[in-house]
């Protein structure tokens, strides 16, 4: 295992993804995790991430004491970066200063000492660009750590102590501006650590159901809320692979939801997965509930309040079908949910494994003290469709866009009820879509996705004036949908897609385009 300990950079998660490329299992926990945990993991590698504090900070995050007496017990290699550097010079006796220059973007370097571990193969004078990004540099190493590689401005780049077992980094390898930042770390694990790649996808999914199969008693049933979106079916099919028809699923139309959109995810979860759902078709109660409803925040509550009281009644017919309450629930949370929901240890407060908000289904049965079983909790996003891949999810469904749990609620703005206002919003948001995969682009988008517009407008369609609805086409490209950039299609496209859109759907004669990236909107209108 190679572990990394987070100190809050906003590249630490990319360490852990670049590592897991290698095929070599990588988890990050908080820096300043006790010492326990960390010798719990049995980690045979740790990295010490970058992060936006000074050494000198009061209260600046740190590894625990007795940790440097562990790693040099165990011979855990250790590797600093940025502030991970800036740690390991202080703590074993060097010198941190706050740089004379701050040293940020792309910066080259020079390597400037012969027969180096960390750069084995380069020799002195060569140089190469990479990322800094920090303000605090190391003055003064502690005995018996060597620099082996300098900033142009004469910093300190990079400094090893093979017989210590210590290396640090001023630079950010795993960010791709440094181009040979990912060369660097896989010698450094491979041929410094003798760390041996294995890990694998599918080795992932038969520890998963390992585990499954041991905590989920012969007696005990499990029940998901099916979304149709890509974590919770994987979630869900694994769980099948592991206890078979003792899961027991549920999806909801809630009347909110695309064109065809219940035929195309049951035909996906029954015919190719043959999970166990039950469809619930719960659109009269969810509209009648949102009938004359305008504000957003009202509307959002109101479909979480709707989803909770379905879900309830579902566990407790199910409970009524067994003759016993079903006892475990699954969630197909991702790992950089836990990450994000873990309190650093020793800050009082527990690990997140209460049950919170489900993003989808907007929230859970209260009063069944279900267990969770969280499948997907240690993996990113790219690795569940791997893993749905494995697990035989078609691959179209796998590359679906995300799609908000309050569905088209949030693309209607004001009354969902308005006029035919969903219907036509469906017709519209088919035409954009289907133009968008005839196009090939599809994959290149993070979502897009039609707006009903609240407003009647002039037109001219054959020889008659109209006054009828516009609507808005919206697409962006996003990393992990925090912000967004707004997608450039070609004219042509634009062009061809408002003709048939106000060709084919009635009440419709106009189409514009929102070309905002988030911030300052937001990807969903409401
Ligand atoms: P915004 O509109 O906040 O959306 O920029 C960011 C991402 O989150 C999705 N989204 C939701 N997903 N329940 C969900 O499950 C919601 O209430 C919700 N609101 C927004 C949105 O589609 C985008 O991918």
């Amino acid at each position: 295992l190679v572990l990394i300990l987070d100190y809050g950079s906003q590249y630490t998660h990319l360490i852990t993804r670049r590592i897991r490329s290698l095929s070599i299992f990588s988890l990050c926990i908080s820096g300043t995790s006790s010492l326990k945990s960390i010798t719990e993991l049995n980690p045979s590698v740790i990295i010490l991430s970058g992060g936006p504090h000074s050494v000198h900070a009061a209260g600046a995050p740190c590894f625990p004491d007795g940790f440097v007496e562990y790693v040099e017990k165990n011979g855990v290699f250790v590797l600093g970066i940025c502030y991970g550097l800036q740690l390991i010079v202080q703590k074993l006796g060097g010198e941190v200063a706050v740089g004379e220059k701050q040293e940020y973007g792309r910066m080259v370097i020079e390597v400037v000492k012969d027969c180096g571990w960390l750069f084995r193969g380069k020799k002195v004078g060569d140089k190469q660009v990479v990322w800094m990004s920090h303000g605090d540099e190391a003055v003064k190493l502690p005995v018996g750590f060597e620099v082996v590689a300098r900033s142009e401005e004469g910093g300190i780049a990079a400094v090893e102590n093979p017989r210590r077992r210590f290396y640090g980094l001023q630079y950010h390898p795993e960010v791709t501006h440094s181009p040979e930042g990912m060369e660097l770390l896989r010698h450094f694990l491979f041929d410094i650590c003798g760390v041996t790649a294995g890990w694998k996808m599918e080795d992932v999914m038969e520890e998963e159901i390992k585990v499954i199969k041991g905590m989920v008693g012969p007696d005990d049933h499990v029940i998901c809320a099916l979304s149709g979106g890509v974590d919770s079916t994987v979630a869900a099919t694994l769980v099948h692979k592991a206890i078979g028809d003792r899961l027991h699923c549920i999806f909801v139309d809630n009347g909110l939801l695309r064109y065809k959109e219940q035929e195309r995810v049951m035909g996906t979860f029954e015919t190719d997965l043959h999970l166990p759902v039950t469809c619930v078709d719960a659109s009269v109660q969810f509209l009648s509930e949102l009938k004359g409803v305008t504000d957003p925040e009202k509307k959002r509550k109101i479909i979480g309040k709707e989803f909770i009281s379905i879900f309830d009644a579902f566990a407790h017919d199910l409970e009524k079908k067994l003759g016993k309450k079903p006892t475990y629930l699954v969630q197909g949370t991702l790992y950089p949910d836990v990450i994000e929901s873990c309190p650093p240890p020793g800050s009082g407060r527990t690990h997140s494994h209460t049950i919170k908000s489900h993003h989808n289904v907007g929230g859970l049965p209260k009063d069944m003290k279900l267990k969770l079983i969280e499948p997907l909790k240690l993996l990113f996003k790219d690795e569940v469709r791997e893993l749905g891949r494995i697990l035989d999810v078609p691959v179209a469904f796998l590359k679906r866009h995300p799609f908000p749990g309050p569905g088209l609620a949030v693309r209607i703005p004001g009354d969902v009820c308005q006029g035919n206002a969903l219907d036509v919003l469906r017709q519209v948001d088919e035409i954009f879509i289907q133009a968008i995969k005839d196009a090939g682009i599809y994959d290149e988008i993070w979502q897009a996705f039609a707006v009903y517009l609240p407003i009647k407008t002039t037109g001219v369609q054959g020889d008659q004036r109209t006054h009828s609805n516009a609507v808005a086409l919206r697409a962006v490209t996003s990393q992990d949908g925090m912000t967004a950039d707004w997608y450039y299609f070609e004219h042509k496209f634009l062009d061809d897609v408002a003709r048939k859109i106000c060709n084919s759907v009635r009440g419709v004669n106009r189409v514009c385009l929102d070309i905002t990236s988030k911030p300052p909107s937001t990807i969903e209108w409401e």
